[in-house]
């Protein structure tokens, strides 16, 4: 498949210690905030449930892990009352190096741990066992392979995503999105063109990447678009949170 080998070979490979200080640059330190903010709601609402009160054993599993940084914030959050429970948290990206990296840099602080070099669109999992799947800052990726929108494609790992969380489990949906207030947009539109993403490509050097980032940005669905997106997939109940006027969005489903 074209899409397939487009994201194997020219995907994240490059991974060296700017590539996260790039990202923290380029956001101007926004991404700790965010991932830090979602992670709090997320911890917030499974105390709000009790999810934990009456399970013996849970799977947390982060798809498109990155080099960890939102694997990091929730596991180290949750681990406190996972404490004697069977635990499984699973990391998962279909870079090598991305996983060797997270592998390496040993960021989370539990044991059970499993990291997993798979793509989305196809997941070693059975149907249904999975408690809670995030997805950071990744879920573009997901969409826009090269310059192109695959909405099927996307459709497909989100159904496959969907297969593989328990029924009453969660999706949890960290990323960039299209800020509802008009002039909010084009000042965000403005910063995603000449600021943020000029900022990554000198310290990289890498000028296709985020030539792409960028319009990858400024393609994607706005919040509500999003949550409709997730209905379709079968998700029964959506909600988001808009964060920074709405230049990213949490979204949590439940199936
Ligand atoms: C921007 S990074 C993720 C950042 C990370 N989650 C964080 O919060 O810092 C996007 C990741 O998605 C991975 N990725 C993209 N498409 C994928 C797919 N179809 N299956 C698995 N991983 C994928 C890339 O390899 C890359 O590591």
């Amino acid at each position: 498949m074209d899409y397939l080998n487009y994201n194997l070979k020219d995907g994240y490979k490059k991974i060296n210690a700017l590539y996260e200080l790039n990202n923290h640059l380029m956001t101007f330190g926004l991404d700790i905030y965010w991932r830090k903010k979602a992670g709090i709601i997320l911890f917030k609402l499974l105390q709000k449930e009790k999810y934990f009160e009456n399970k013996d054993s849970f799977i947390y599993c982060d798809f498109c892990i990155g080099t960890g940084e939102f694997f990091e914030e929730v596991v180290n959050r949750i681990k406190g009352v996972s404490f004697e429970k069977k635990s499984y948290f699973i990391g998962l990206d279909f870079s090598f190096d991305m996983i060797n990296w997270v592998k390496k840099k040993k960021v989370y602080k539990v044991d059970n741990v499993v990291l997993i070099l798979a793509d989305v669109g196809f997941l070693p999992f059975k149907s249904n066992t999975i408690d809670f799947v995030s997805i950071s800052l990744g879920i573009r990726n997901l969409r826009n392979p090269g310059d192109v929108k695959h909405d099927d494609i996307f459709a497909m790992r989100f159904n496959e995503i969907y297969r593989v969380i328990k029924t009453g489990g969660y999706f949890w949906g960290l990323e960039t999105s299209r800020p509802p207030n008009k002039i909010i947009r084009k000042i965000s539109d403005f910063f995603t063109l000449y600021v943020f993403t000029n900022i990554a490509k000198i310290v990289s050097f890498d000028f296709d990447t985020y030539t792409y980032l960028a319009k990858s940005m400024l393609d994607f669905f706005d919040a509500d678009k999003f949550k409709h997106f997730l209905i379709n997939i079968g998700f029964k109940e959506v909600d988001y949170h808009l964060m920074t006027f709405g230049i990213v969005s949490l979204h949590i489903a439940k199936k």
